[in-house]
């Protein structure tokens, strides 16, 4: 049986707030748990004893309340982790000002502070409080880090007034309720899996202050990591010295050289389901490194290179799961993808075209073919964060056709 999900309803002071209490119903007799809470300014407007009743549980006003809950749990922390969305319904102008700069001082905005689950707004106030400057800009930071906020239907407004501020009929707010929860369902089809990634250069020391690598900045590891972990994964990033933070929440796991990634990576291989060898490794490191910083005497000088070794066709030779690997190359690009295909015994190569003229390393755009066993797809341009996506949705194709 697949355990219920919970929404939790902010209510805030605006007029609408008394038509939550069908939402609320509506929801419940889908099946999810609803949990309310309420502002201050919300209280006036509908009794909490009303949510109560109609949600079967006790509604949360304060921010202090020390009668209700959990007393080992720090009550707004365990509302927002119960929270598989968070809708606040009707939102007021002030509640999206509040939440946009980060201001936490009642139960709503504190919970709104410290939900990792999606928010969804539904603003229903005056037109003239929604036109104004401050609300839309509220709305622009909100939408642009990612929450949803609906716009609210044109119509009669409780003030006597007619435009644009009224919150949307019940089966819309519904609806929109219900595509957010599909969303965020689908988008964890990682849950339960383990993804090792390995990012960025390698560095090969020369002598103590000097080293051969090579332009790889990272971004398109932890862009892989920062999606992986969003889908629902546990990740694992062995990296070597990259440009980017990597994402909170990942399992970071620094090297240095080649052969650090290796022992590092071999040692998280087994417990991976999913492998994704996005580091840019160096081929070769120097022979015998000086122990000491090498003096100039002017004459030329000589570095003997060795081979490292294939981090990815010694995983290749004992897969499990699935195993990915990244080709950057200048030219023929596709005959060298299918090559690293064979050679390295692995279920799918993402090829670069990392010439010049691509501006791949440190950008932040990519432009990559991805070749399996049975085929191959084109990507066309696009940012590292989608195709990140677009890597991972290939990989789970792939997992459903093998099982
Ligand atoms: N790789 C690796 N260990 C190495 C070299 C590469 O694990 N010593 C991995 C990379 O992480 C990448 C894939 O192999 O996933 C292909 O890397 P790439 O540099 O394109 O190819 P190479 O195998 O090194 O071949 P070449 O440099 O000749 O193109």
């Amino acid at each position: 049986m697949t355990e219920k999900k919970t929404i939790v309803i902010g209510v805030t002071g605006g007029i609408a707030a008394y038509k939550v209490t069908d939402l609320v119903s509506r929801l419940k007799k889908r099946g999810f748990e609803v949990e309310v809470m309420m502002t201050e300014a919300a209280q006036e407007l509908v009794a909490p004893l009303t949510f109560r009743v109609i949600s079967g549980r006790p509604v949360r006003l304060d921010l202090f309340d020390e009668s209700e809950g959990d007393p080992a749990e720090v009550e707004h922390i365990a509302i927002a982790d119960r929270a598989d969305l968070i809708v606040i319904v009707p939102a007021t102008a002030n509640i999206m000002a509040k939440a946009a700069a980060g201001i936490a001082d009642d139960l709503v905005s504190t919970v709104i502070l410290a939900a990792d689950s999606p928010v969804l707004y539904f603003p229903a106030m005056n037109t003239r409080m929604w036109e104004h400057p401050a609300t839309q800009n509220s709305v622009a930071v909100l939408r642009e880090r990612g929450f949803k906020v609906v716009d609210p239907a044109e119509g009669r407004l409780a003030c006597g007034t007619v435009g644009r501020g009224r919150l949307p009929d019940i089966e819309t707010l519904e609806e929109k309720i219900l595509a957010v929860m599909a969303e965020s369902e689908r988008e964890r089809d990682y849950a339960g899996k383990t993804v090792l990634i390995t990012a960025g250069p390698t560095e090969e020391p020369i002598d103590p202050v000097r080293c051969i690598t090579n332009h790889s900045s990272g971004k398109m590891g932890c862009a892989l990591a920062k999606a992986a972990l969003r889908r629902g994964a546990e990740v694992h990033l062995v990296c070597g010295p990259i440009r980017v933070d990597p994402p909170a929440g990942v399992r970071v796991y620094p090297v240095r050289t080649a052969l650090e990634m290796k022992a590092q990576t071999e040692a998280l291989y087994d417990a991976a389901d999913v492998t994704i060898m996005a580091a840019a490794v160096a081929d070769y490191r120097v022979k015998d490194a000086a122990a000491q910083k090498i003096k100039k005497d002017g004459s030329t000088l000589t570095l003997e290179l060795t081979p490292n070794p294939d981090i990815l066709a010694s995983l290749g030779e004992r897969k499990h799961g699935v195993l990915v690997g990244f080709a950057a190359e200048t030219e023929r690009l596709a005959e060298n993808a299918r090559r690293k295909l064979e050679q390295k015994h692995v279920d799918m190569i993402v090829a670069n075209d990392v010439s010049p003229a691509s501006g791949v390393f440190g950008g932040d755009t990519n432009t990559v073919a991805i070749f399996r066993k049975n085929g191959a797809t084109d990507c066309p341009k696009m940012t590292k964060e989608a195709l990140a996506d677009v890597i991972l949705d290939e990989i789970k194709n792939l997992e459903e056709t093998k099982e």
